[in-house]
């Protein structure tokens, strides 16, 4: 079966048929409709690193979808003992539909999946957050109306979120541009992935050093976090590093009249963004949040169905 792992592996159109899906999932689910196409489904969910969004928008998901999820913490699992990834995920295809795993090495979810014979969705990795980006597109598209030439700017940590946003915006032909420091770029796989699906879509993809001049005619800024787990030892040089690129009022001052601002969230007001910006008109980070859920089960019936 497919796995959604990264959206290097997803075509243009399959990414805009999981943004359809997804907003009519989400008109089901206002309308009050019930609709459980996944009854008798499981999702195994495995956590290596603490959640909220990610976990309760895919646990809500499942059950709204009629199946079932397990939430594994991989402290109480054997893996966490030393049994194999490769040893878990032929197991775990013994006994659930789908797995999603939030883990680190990005190699660590290609081993689970490539030993998996269901399903393996990607809830974050030191490389990628792809459902996390197909929400931004969801929500920018709910917002702007359209994505095509859309520009985003994304201030901060060249990260996991800043790849897979890349990734998408080139694929859907929205303009895509990371303002980070110097030593904090995107990989260069995922920028050379992105410049060659732009390619297609008549999409530009640029990295600067500069977000002031990166804000300029934005019609949406995004940021994320400046520190997160596993660089808590970096913690003081990344408060210092990453200053410069805090989303404030002096720096959304050049974006379009009518800019919005996103963030994945956790949020920290005061560092990456300051609260006058994540709490102003501008900010549909809770509509994003939201979006999540719609997502997730769009995701769940594509793989699953
Ligand atoms: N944005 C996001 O993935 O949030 P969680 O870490 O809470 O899942």
């Amino acid at each position: 079966g497919k796995d959604l792992l990264t959206l290097i592996d997803f075509s243009s159109e399959e990414i805009h048929d999981v943004l359809a899906l997804a907003a009519e999932l989400k008109q089901k689910q206002r309308a009050g409709e019930r609709y459980t196409p996944l009854a008798g489904k499981t999702l195994a969910m495995i956590f290596e690193k603490p959640s909220t969004r990610t976990r309760v928008s895919f646990e809500v998901g499942m059950t709204q979808l009629g199946g079932h999820s397990l939430y594994l913490n991989s402290n109480d699992l054997q893996i966490g003992r030393g049994e194999t990834i490769a040893d878990t995920a032929r197991v775990l295809s013994q006994y659930v539909d789908a797995i999603m795993i939030r883990t680190f090495a990005h190699s660590k979810i290609e081993e689970l999946a490539h030993y998996a014979t269901i399903p393996v969705i990607n809830g974050l990795t030191d490389d990628d957050h792809p459902c996390q980006a197909l929400a931004d597109l969801l929500t920018i598209y709910e917002l702007k109306k359209k994505l095509k030439g859309i520009k985003l700017v994304y201030v901060g940590d060249g990260n996991n979120v800043a790849h897979s946003l890349m990734i998408a915006a080139a694929k859907v032909g929205m303009d895509c541009t990371i303002a980070c420091p110097i030593g904090y770029e995107p990989k260069e796989n995922y920028v050379k992935e992105a410049v060659k699906a732009a390619e297609q879509t008549g999409a530009a993809i640029t990295v600067t050093h500069d977000p002031s001049e990166a804000v300029v005619g934005a019609d949406v800024i995004y940021t994320d976090v400046w520190t997160s787990m596993g660089q808590e030892q970096e913690s003081e040089e990344r408060l210092s590093v990453f200053q410069p690129f805090q989303v404030n009022e002096q720096l959304v001052q050049k974006a379009k009249d009518d800019y919005i601002f996103l963030h994945c969230l956790p949020a920290h007001r005061g560092e990456e963004v300051t609260a006058d910006v994540i709490d102003s008109a501008h900010s549909f980070v809770f509509q994003q949040a939201g979006n999540r859920l719609h997502v997730q089960k769009a995701i769940l019936l594509s793989l699953l169905v």
